[in-house]
């Protein structure tokens, strides 16, 4: 049997983790969940949102299923999510933008992968305070790290029968940082022949994907630019209630969905669990459950086609409900 490390966060954590491992559990496939909660609710006892126990039980286990985690605003915290990445060196963040059946939005046929490089740019927090008036922050591009994102990309298009991989950058104003990346992307994309090649300005990417998104495949971006799209392509697919992501590393990965644990709607049992249910069922695929991934993904498509969701997509059944109607899906 499988061990999964599964970090239930907190917020809204807690309510889309239980469903959406009773769907698991449901679906006959035997995973061993090794829970460990972090985030808000263990700093009292633990002293940190993220204790050195959580870290240890994902390096043990090299696959995690994360909810949502909040960032306790104040001295001395770093987001969970950023201390995660930068421990574990989850150097990809992946996210697939797919149409859902029968949620309703402005585009049909969006199918758009966003890999982003998730471990340096301006994230990699190098900042100063120059002078009462003035700030800066440095960015930062190395060559291993946009050679191995850029290669990430081509494997992740040939293993999933892509057809094209555009690289987003800034080149033309940011000649030496977005042009390393670029340079590193050109010299990979040499090694992947049969995948197209695009190049393009983020800010013509934004316009485009506004007007005209199915014409995109798979899009690798440096970390800010990536960030900022892959909401934009969250919104493109019917909003954060419903987008899935992971982060991948060579030793570990984490799969969590974009959004934060929603303090707004916590403990309402009104929150849409699918987002973290597509992430669940990516790391099935990563961990090469594939026919449970797909007997999932169709109960829960089956269930979306019936009309039936949460209130964030216009409906009005509740989180447990939604689970139990995919349940009865499966
Ligand atoms: P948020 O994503 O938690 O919420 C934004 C809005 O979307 C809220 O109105 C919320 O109710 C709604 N929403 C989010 N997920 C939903 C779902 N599954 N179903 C229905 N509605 C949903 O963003 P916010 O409020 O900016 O952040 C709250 C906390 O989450 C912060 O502490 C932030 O640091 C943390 N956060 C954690 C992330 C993670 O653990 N990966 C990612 C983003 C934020």
């Amino acid at each position: 049997m499988k061990t999964i490390t599964l970090i239930n966060g907190d917020g809204i954590g807690p309510e889309i983790s239980d469903a959406v491992v009773k769907i698991i559990d449901a679906s006959g496939l035997k995973i061993d969940w090794d829970i460990q909660t972090a985030g808000a609710d263990v700093i009292e006892t633990e002293g940190t949102p993220l204790p050195e126990r959580v870290l240890n039980s994902i390096k043990k286990n090299k696959i995690a299923l994360k909810a949502p985690v909040t960032t306790p605003i104040g001295k001395g915290f770093r987001s969970v999510n950023v201390q995660l990445r930068k421990s574990l060196d989850l150097y990809a963040n992946l996210r697939p933008c797919k149409n859902l059946p029968n949620v309703k939005t402005r585009f049909d046929n969006v199918d758009i992968v966003v890999v982003r490089e998730n471990t340096e740019d301006l994230y990699a927090g190098v900042e100063r305070q120059v002078d009462d008036d003035t700030a800066e922050s440095i960015k930062i591009i190395t060559r291993k790290a946009s050679e191995r994102i850029c290669k990430f990309a081509f494997d992740y298009a040939v293993k999933n029968g892509r057809k094209e991989v555009c690289v987003v950058t800034k080149a033309n104003i940011m000649k030496l940082s977005d042009g390393l990346f670029l340079e590193c992307y050109r010299k990979i994309s040499e090694n992947y022949p049969q995948i197209k090649t695009r190049e393009i300005l983020v800010d013509n990417l934004c316009m485009q994907l506004v007007q005209n998104p199915s014409q995109f495949d798979v899009l690798v971006l440096p970390n800010l630019y990536g960030d900022i799209v892959s909401d934009l392509c969250a919104g493109l697919i019917g909003g954060l209630g419903v987008a899935q992501g992971a982060n991948i590393g060579l030793d570990c990965a984490v799969f969590e969905p974009v959004h934060g644990s929603a303090p707004d709607i916590k403990g309402q049992n009104k929150a849409n669990p699918t987002a973290l249910l597509l992430s669940a069922i990516e790391m099935l695929r990563y961990i090469g459950e594939n026919i449970y991934a797909e007997k999932i993904e169709n109960a829960l498509f089956k269930t979306l086609e019936s009309g039936i969701c949460t209130a964030d997509l216009g409906g009005n059944t509740s989180t447990s409900e939604f689970a139990d109607a995919i349940i009865a899906n499966l």
